[in-house]
């Protein structure tokens, strides 16, 4: 059995910050040791990694990918083999992406669809949550023998009419499956009904550009949809997990919950936390670029966000990663916002955006280590195999330089996706080195994984309830 020992580094996870030596076997932790002590230095190992003023990292769970998604006519650009690629170039060495159940087909095509897309492609350890699109007496019934099998939540839209979307009625029936089998509910929280009509309206009126994809999906929209999607859980008996949350008001309502007690969680992903509608409003058609739903919101929502996170009324914080080049496939949007597909790219800066809050003082180190892989690992059902460093969980580790600096760019990025969404920004601390189960896949900023490691997660139900 192969032995390796990372030494030197401050150990930081959820709980604890700890100067530790850490004993890899056979692709799990098996041993943390005071650094310089006796138990330590009688390791034997077959490779040493210095992590002398490095922090030594549970590997990133991100809970929220969309790889080859087909959206909006067009497919998300990085495959399961180039996005999980990115990931760990930042650290991130779990992703649960949404197998999607296509209209009138059942979830079980869906599912494998997903695995044939996945199977032996990635770079790192994925697994699926199942998007709900047609709930009927079959799908419900589908729904059991999935989470049984390690499919263990599912995702419902309040948006995209004759897409994605469901009435609150066949949302209902979802919930009170869920309540029964133990599945986690995850909510794409906006009006869907509603924006559509607004859509229509700025359209007619000539208010074509990227912008008014921010003006008419408006916050009390996302905020209404929330508490009713709230509202609909409690009546089920059902968790309820509100996904890519944008808005303070939205915000609000999950914590309205929380307070009651209720079994309510949020996620928010980066883009709200760094970017805004000044950015949608960007231009030339560079606003494009951040089209994504829900939408970026004014700068003072950010604030809230970040209290949110401290304060735990939200939990996770995940990317939505769901990139479409700005050339070719944003462009399909000129003159029709309605028409630009919706997502960005962003599985490869997740740990570095969020170490950089650290540094700006929004979260403590532990916080960060909590909200980007201990919780998300909790969320979904794969503590502690995920989501830590512990004996027994799987040797999936960052070696990460607090002190490095960085400018992020589409020319030095890894994800396939020919812009990025924060080009030019200047970051502090950066991945060196990352094992998946023990295996290097990043060895001292240089890619050395390869196509097929990553193997499929099924996963226990949430650990929160
Ligand atoms: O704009 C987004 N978020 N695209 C991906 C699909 C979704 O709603 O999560
Ligand atoms: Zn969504
Ligand atoms: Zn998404």
């Amino acid at each position: 059995m192969s032995r390796t020992v990372i030494h030197g580094g401050l150990v930081v996870t959820a709980s604890d910050e700890i100067h530790a030596d850490v004993l890899i076997e056979g692709g799990r932790i098996a041993a943390l040791a005071a650094h310089g002590t006796d138990a330590a230095t009688s390791w034997s190992a077959d490779r040493r990694i210095d992590a002398t003023g490095m922090y030594v990292l549970p590997g990133g769970v991100d809970a929220h990918t969309h790889m080859e998604m087909p959206f909006g006519g067009t497919y998300a650009a990085d495959t399961f083999e180039t996005g999980t690629r990115a990931a760990a170039w930042g650290g991130t060495t779990t992703i649960v992406d949404f197998a999607i159940q296509t209209m009138g087909r059942s979830l079980r095509e869906g599912l494998d669809t997903w695995h044939a897309k996945a199977d032996g492609r990635c770079a790192v350890d994925y697994g699926f949550h199942m998007i709900l699109s047609d709930v009927n007496e079959s799908s419900l019934k589908e729904m059991d023998r999935l989470v049984a099998e390690g499919v263990t939540s599912f995702k419902l839209f309040m948006a995209y009419p004759g897409v994605f979307y469901s009435d609150d009625g066949r949302i209902l029936r979802a919930m009170q499956r869920a309540s029964g089998n133990g599945g986690l509910v995850m909510m794409h929280a906006e009006n869907g009904i509603a924006i559509d009509v607004l859509v229509e309206q700025a359209l007619a009126e000539g208010r074509t550009d990227p912008r008014y994809h921010g003006d008419v999906r408006k916050v009390a929209l996302e905020a209404e949809a929330t508490h009713r999607a709230v509202q609909l859980a409690r009546v089920a008996g059902a968790p309820l997990y509100v996904v890519h949350v944008s808005a303070d008001e939205a915000v609000d309502e999950i914590a309205a919950a929380r307070h009651k007690g209720l079994p309510v969680f949020g996620e928010t992903c980066p883009q709200y936390l760094f970017l805004s509608t000044d950015n949608l409003a960007e231009p030339g058609f560079e606003g494009a670029k951040y089209v994504c739903s829900t939408p970026l919101r004014p700068r003072e929502h950010q604030e809230v966000l970040w209290r949110g996170l401290r304060t735990n009324e939200l939990q996770v914080v995940s990317t939505d990663h769901c990139p479409f080049c700005f050339s070719g496939q944003k462009e399909m949007g000129r003159g029709d916002f309605s028409k630009i597909p919706n997502g960005m790219p962003g599985v490869e800066h997740r740990m570095d955006l969020l170490h950089q809050a650290v540094v700006d003082g929004h979260l403590s180190r532990r916080r960060w280590v909590e909200i980007a892989c201990a919780s998300p690992a909790r969320m979904f059902g794969l503590y502690p195999k995920k989501g830590t460093i512990a004996p027994g969980a799987d040797a999936d580790v960052v070696i990460y330089d607090p002190g490095a600096e960085q400018t992020i760019s589409a020319e030095t990025h890894h994800m396939a996706v020919d812009y990025s969404a924060y080009e030019g920004r200047r970051v502090t601390g950066q991945v060196r080195t990352v094992l998946s189960r023990g295996v290097p896949v990043i060895e001292d900023r240089a890619y050395v994984g390869h196509a097929g490691h990553g193997t499929y997660l099924p996963r226990g139900t949430c650990q929160y309830l």
